[in-house]
């Protein structure tokens, strides 16, 4: 395939886009020095000179303000200034979101916070209308919102919390929360003037990456460890039409290789390196803040692995705090697995040194050991008072089932937000009227054997009394109890 785009175009495609990407500058995180992203005649840019990951900085601005403000949104705005904030948001979702004739900046729960994350003009962006997820209320404290669904609460029981939120990112198009961060990284690719894109990954970002570049018209190249991604990954990332290489070593060699891969060929990265995957991501917070009508909550639990997404959701709150969307930072709780732990490991020993570890979890979209964004996710987590906590596979897995059981369901990586939430209260770290929101990352239908209960599914002839036998054994529908009288079962039916 013809992959190259060695060099930046001269010439991106509209005045208005390149005025937009002009006002664009890439800061280091660690030296903290300053690159344009145009920068024609040079290959795109990931890392700092000095081998550090870059962060995106734009100017935050109301439309149709004046342009000469600082970038990265550090000066304090006016309460007038937050409300038109608020209001700008409020009228573009007001429209509902399949409404195929609505321009994108309202059916996107990603473009139509483009004022924060990248401000182009509809026609230069990439959408599936990802975003809009569901903000579940499930604790114990808010029968009012789930009246109809008293299932959810036991989610709320099982955390120990009066007033949890769960806010399911596998409602994205691809089912998880990487479409976020992958629209505006093949938005930017596009008008980069590359024709193929790439990324590792352990399985939903190639199937977003995938989907996204298909919808682009851009070739697809991704890098998995063999044998270590759930089958409904693979079947997206394939079907969408994506090459695949499966390579013999982990997450960690894949992201290596990638790298490598593309500086060498001149394709677009689009792991989480990428600074602009990170900037659609923190649309995240945006939206569960407005949800929540801009009160934010005390703490925002994620799971943790190559650390894009808690770089992200930090820097999202940092920017609405310092609009007055919000008056106070949430803490972050950032939730590993304990066999693939090594943003743990360097928080509980206050940042001194950087670990890597040979990961190991059932989660396998969190079997991470050397996380690129670790420098990113160390400031946010400092910046908030935040915290980094492990949990183990066992514990990941009961989560899942109290998640499954409840009606909403998940796949395991996720369910690590539920498991350190639990260990989190019951240490007394978080108290349990404090008001929570958690996210899951991704959708049931991603990993359909791990942490699922077989052992309840019987196959039968097709008769009424094999049927009554059948229930006797497992427990009526209305008793759990088996062995139980048979007619009892019938009247259940
Ligand atoms: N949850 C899910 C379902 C994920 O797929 C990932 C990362 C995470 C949590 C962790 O987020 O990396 O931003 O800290 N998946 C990547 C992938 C690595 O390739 O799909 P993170």
């Amino acid at each position: 395939m013809d992959t190259r785009i060695d060099r930046q175009p001269e010439v991106p495609p509209s005045s208005s886009v390149r005025q937009a990407l002009e006002e664009v500058r890439l800061r280091c995180v660690a030296c903290q020095a300053l690159y344009p992203v145009l920068e024609p005649g040079r290959p795109a840019r990931y890392r700092c000179e000095c081998g550090e990951v870059l962060d995106v900085e734009i100017p935050l601005r109301l439309p149709g303000a004046p342009s000469g403000r600082g970038h990265g949104g550090t000066s304090h705005q006016t309460q007038d200034e937050a409300a038109a904030w608020r209001q700008l948001f409020e009228q573009r979702a007001r429209l509902l979101p399949g409404t195929p004739a609505a321009p994108v900046a309202q059916r996107s729960g990603v473009w139509r916070y483009r004022e924060l994350i990248l401000p182009l003009p509809d026609e230069a962006v990439v959408s599936r209308a990802e975003g809009n997820t569901t903000l579940y209320a499930v604790g114990s404290d808010q029968q009012q919102e789930t009246q109809a669904s008293p299932g959810l609460r036991r989610i709320g029981d099982y955390a120990g919390l009066a007033q949890l939120y769960l806010k399911h990112e596998g409602e994205n198009p691809t089912g998880s929360f990487k479409d976020r961060g992958m629209v505006v990284g093949v938005t930017m690719a596009r008008l980069m003037g590359a024709r193929a894109v790439a990324c590792a990954s352990t399985g939903n970002t190639s199937a977003s990456l995938a989907s996204y570049a298909a919808l682009a018209g851009l070739e697809a190249l991704v890098f998995l460890p063999a044998g270590q991604v759930a089958g409904g990954k693979l079947s997206q990332t394939l079907a969408y039409g994506a090459r695949m290489v499966q390579i013999n070593g982990d997450f960690d060699a894949a992201m290596r290789l990638v790298e490598q891969v593309c500086d060498e060929l001149g394709i677009y990265l689009l792991n989480s390196l990428n600074p602009f995957r990170v900037e659609g991501q923190k649309a995240i917070a945006f939206e569960l803040l407005q949800q929540l009508a801009w009160q934010a909550p005390d703490w925002l639990v994620l799971p943790a692995g190559n650390l894009g997404n808690t770089s992200a959701l930090g820097k999202a709150f940092r920017q609405a705090r310092a609009l007055g969307l919000i008056e106070r930072l949430p803490r972050l709780a950032a939730i590993q697995a304990a066999g693939a732990n090594p943003f743990y490991l360097s928080y509980r020993e206050g940042f001194a040194r950087r670990h890597t570890v040979q990961a190991q979890t059932v989660a396998s979209a969190i079997k991470i050991g050397n996380p690129v964004s670790y420098a990113r996710a160390r400031l946010v987590i400092e910046e908030c008072g935040g915290l980094v906590e492990e949990v183990s596979d066992p514990e990941i897995l009961e989560a899942k089932a109290v998640i499954d059981r409840a009606g909403i369901g998940c796949e395991p990586a996720s369910a690590a937000t539920l498991a350190g939430l639990r260990k989190l209260v019951r240490a007394g770290i978080i108290k349990p009227n404090e008001r929570v929101v958690a996210i899951l990352t991704g959708n049931l239908l991603k990993d359909h054997q791990t942490g699922i209960p077989r052992a309840e599914t019987v196959t039968i002839d097709p008769d009424l009394a094999s049927v009554r036998r059948t229930l006797d054994a497992l427990g009526s529908l209305t008793s759990p109890s088996p062995g139980r009288d048979a007619s009892a079962s019938t009247g259940a039916l």
